[in-house]
């Protein structure tokens, strides 16, 4: 059977390194949250791990879109608008319903475009809307002394607020959509098995599985 290689080190890399540091945001920004919840971490200590953690993800969403912008990976995010409702409707129908009954997967991936519509949106989404909204709002909140007292009639650390944490919720819900897609595959962990390894087995079918450059 042959392989396929659709993750490249970096994109691996950023991936782990990002999806770790999410976790971490997420149980440190709940201990903040909810400050004084006794199975959550202090407050005190929360606070300068959600910081570092904070900064840290800025930094891999730089190399992310600088890696995107430079290499061959980049060409996965651009939307091909041609047919794009027909692709949507297909895919959306396979999620809903055909998935459950055994239909084929509508999408077949090839060595210019790894991911259904679905999951290009959402990471699309994901990346280039909802993670630069946290980030912004994130260092606007490290910064926040400098911030206008009030903005549009509001006050600004609320508006700095309410943007953190409705965003941190979209994550969330893109996260757990996520973790459920990635199983959707040949079988449960080909699609972890690749983001692990790089290279997926060649199948023409799947969430992200299908023929692309090299052979083994
Ligand atoms: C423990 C948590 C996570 C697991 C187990 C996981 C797993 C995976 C797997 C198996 C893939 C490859 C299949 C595919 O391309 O759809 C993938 C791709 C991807 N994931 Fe995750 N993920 C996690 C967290 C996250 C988070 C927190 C984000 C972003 C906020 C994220 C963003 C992405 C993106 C953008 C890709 C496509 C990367 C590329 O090939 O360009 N993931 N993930």
């Amino acid at each position: 059977m042959s392989a396929i290689y659709l993750y490249p080190g970096w994109v691996r890399l950023w991936h782990w390194f990002s999806a770790l540091l999410f976790l971490v945001l997420l149980l440190s920004g709940a201990s903040m949250h909810y400050a004084g919840t006794p199975w959550l971490l202090s407050f005190k200590l929360a606070v300068p791990i959600h910081n570092a953690a904070g900064i840290l993800l800025t930094l891999g969403w730089i190399g992310f879109v600088v890696g995107n912008l430079f290499t061959d990976n980049g060409r996965h995010y651009r939307v091909r608008w041609r047919g794009l409702m027909g692709r949507l409707v297909a895919q959306i129908r396979y999620y809903g319903y055909g998935i459950f009954r055994g239909a084929p997967h509508p999408f077949k991936v090839s060595a210019e475009m790894k991911f259904n519509v679905l999951q290009q949106l959402s990471y699309l989404g994901a990346m280039y809307l909802l993670m630069p909204l946290l980030i912004l709002s994130g260092w606007a909140f490290l910064f926040a002394v400098y911030l206008p007292e009030s903005l549009f009639g509001l006050g600004s650390i609320w508006i700095v607020a309410m943007t953190h944490l409705a965003v941190a919720y979209g994550l969330v819900l893109f996260w757990m959509v996520h973790i459920y897609v990635i199983t959707t595959g040949e079988t449960v962990l080909t699609n972890l098995r690749a983001m692990l390894t790089g290279w997926d087995r060649e199948s023409g079918t799947g969430a992200s599985a299908g023929p692309s450059e090299s052979a083994s």
